[in-house]
């Protein structure tokens, strides 16, 4: 390795336009490949690029020893062992902003598909059959829009249900009053959000907090009929209680993106016909990768360079 550069390795897919930053910096030495397939000798890699796909343990630290950062190109870093990193005294940023349009588009997407039966409609005419009655829908016209988790995209799926004319609930324990009444949103309690929306989905984090948020309880105390979406993180609703929800028809229909475990192939929740299912796409468009592939690079650059790191 020649001295004044730096390695970079890029351990999951990334947008090349995004990882512009690095690429063309005659300081950085970009190496794409897995880590535990890496042909490049470990010890040499300062800074780390991943998505999702990656994760990051203290046993994975170890094998990194001049780590300095650790670039998320995307906002969860639950696939991050955040305490090793700091004993280890690598920095890890994210990038908030890159897929919020994205995420809240592909929710409202799920939302617009389960009103309407959209992918089960398809399948049968794909499959030959011609079912105008079993595929009956309803309107969002004036529907109750549940978020739990008023952040960026809970925010922006908020305006994007207004505009569909639904009224919009939010829940969370950051929520001011002056940011809801901005938004054009009702803040609510977790037991108001439960009992009083017709379409409930949630934009969290996966925290201690907020794993099995979601559970056979809190599903009872929703409305019967209800439509369940999650496109933020497995595990912020308890995917066997969700089954069985579905299963005795008090839930609706469900769309969820994201598993307790990935990849998810087969999962049991896909079998169900009442469940729209999709393998963790939300964010998963070129402008988004764009984005986050271009926000972490940079940044990373940045840090690698002396300077800070606002998304640590
Ligand atoms: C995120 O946390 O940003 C999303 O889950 C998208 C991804 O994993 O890339």
């Amino acid at each position: 390795k020649q001295s004044g550069t730096y390695t970079v390795l890029v351990a999951d897919a990334m947008s090349e336009d995004g990882l512009k930053p690095i690429l063309e910096s005659s300081e950085v030495n970009v190496v794409r490949e897995k880590i535990d397939e890496a042909t490049i000798p470990l010890e040499e890699v300062d800074a780390l690029l991943i998505r999702s796909a990656t994760t990051v343990t203290s046993e994975v630290l170890d094998k990194l020893p001049n780590l300095k950062i650790i670039g998320r190109a995307g906002v969860g870093v639950d696939n991050v062992d955040m305490e090793a990193a700091t004993a280890h005294g690598v920095v890890v940023i994210n990038a908030p902003d890159g897929n919020t349009i994205s995420t809240a588009e592909h929710t409202f997407a799920m939302i617009a598909s389960l009103a309407r039966n959209i992918p089960q409609a398809s399948r049968s005419m794909q499959e030959g059959r011609w079912d105008r009655k079993k595929y009956q829908g309803a309107e969002l016209y004036g529907k109750t829009l549940g978020i739990v988790g008023f952040g960026r995209i809970g925010a922006e799926l908020a305006q994007r249900a207004r505009a569909f004319r639904m009224n919009v609930l939010a829940f969370d324990p950051f929520l001011t009053q002056s940011r809801a009444e901005k938004n054009h949103v009702t803040a609510v309690s977790l037991d108001e959000i439960l009992e009083q929306s017709d379409i409930l989905t949630v934009h969290t984090p996966l925290t201690k907090d907020t794993k099995g948020l979601l559970n056979e309880k809190t599903l009872k105390q929703t409305k019967p009929g209800v439509f369940i979406i999650n496109c933020a993180r497995g595990g912020i609703i308890d995917e066997s209680a969700l089954y069985d929800a579905v299963q005795d028809g008090h839930v609706r229909g469900a769309a969820i993106d994201v598993f307790e475990e990935e990849p998810a192939a087969n999962h049991p929740l896909s079998s169900l016909p009442q469940v729209i299912t999709t393998p963790h796409i939300a964010a998963s468009t070129s402008e988004a990768q764009q984005n986050v592939a271009e926000s972490v690079s940079q940044e990373v650059l940045d840090y690698l360079q002396g300077n800070p790191a606002p998304h640590a």
